[in-house]
């Protein structure tokens, strides 16, 4: 903890590192019998957004890595559309162990597994809980039907472990792959996510500005990024539209105004 009782990026990555190292060793239920490796997730631990699909596919079994095959390439590409990329947000699945022949996982398995998630949405203290299909909905907003619900916001329920977090529902990547139209559907609904970001920010600072994520020194450190104003203000993993205004109270503030040449509207200038 830093003096004002905040999670520092380090104990945030070590937390997450130890889930990881138990779930690569976990044999909670039988998912882990024919694994090759477990899918524990990856990211950046300073997000604000967390991606949640259902388990890993035959690739991500091989790799020990989230979504590295089609859909994998899917959800690249998706993000790519609102100027996000993975190493940016964080992603892991329902399940962490791939379900033979890509099944379903069984709500048993599920059940055994909850409490990675859990620990892991507790770390990262999202702002934002992205459901990817079905399996992820079931979790995070149970009773809905993704044809009447992808594209909406919920609350999301602290038993999650995400204690402030808004969920916002999505098909999964692989439906758009068997299903070309719904491709479209999924670009529309990923296009509202930035939006949806600067609406989770708000609802929850109102309650809990203290816990806000500090920016990490390796963000300090690496050259600046100059965006447009609403992208910066979209970005997943630096709170600037929150975090700023408390990280400025205490004088470390990381966003600075600046007016380039090429334009009459001030800038900000984001480091990270
Ligand atoms: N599908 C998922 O739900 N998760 C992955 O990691 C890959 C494919
Ligand atoms: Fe453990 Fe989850 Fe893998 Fe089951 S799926 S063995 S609970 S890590």
């Amino acid at each position: 903890m830093d003096q004002l009782g905040r999670v520092t990026p380090d104990e945030r990555k070590q937390a997450l590192d130890a889930i990881a190292t138990e779930v690569a060793v976990c044999t909670r239920c039988p998912l882990h019998i024919q694994r090759t490796r477990a899918v524990p997730g990856e990211g950046h631990t300073e997000t604000e957004v967390v991606f949640v699909g259902e388990g890993p596919g035959y690739n991500e079994d091989r790799e020990g890595r989230p979504f590295v095959g089609a859909a994998g390439g899917l959800l690249n590409e998706l993000l790519k559309a609102i100027g996000w990329r993975r190493d940016e947000v964080f992603i892991t699945n329902v399940v962490k162990c791939r379900p033979p022949s890509n099944r379903d996982p069984e709500p048993t398995e599920v059940a055994a597994c909850a409490p990675y998630l859990q620990r892991q949405l507790a770390v990262l203290d999202p702002a934002v809980v992205v459901t990817l299909g079905r399996h992820s909905l079931g979790t995070f907003m149970p009773g809905s039907r993704i044809s009447a619900v992808h594209g909406t916001t919920r609350a999301t329920d602290p038993e999650s472990g995400a204690a402030s977090a808004t969920t916002y529902a999505m098909y999964h990547p692989a439906a758009a792959l068997r299903q070309g139209t719904l491709k479209e559907t999924m670009l529309t609904d990923m296009a509202g996510l930035p939006e949806v970001l600067i609406q989770a920010r708000e609802r929850r600072t109102s309650t809990t500005t203290l816990d806000a994520p500090l920016v990490s020194a390796q963000e300090l450190m690496e050259p600046p990024v100059e965006l447009p104003i609403e992208a910066a203000v979209a970005a997943p993993y630096v709170d600037n539209s929150a975090t700023v205004i408390e990280l400025d109270a205490v004088e470390t503030a990381t966003v600075v105004a600046t007016a380039p040449a090429s334009s009459t509207e001030p800038q900000l200038e984001l480091f990270g």
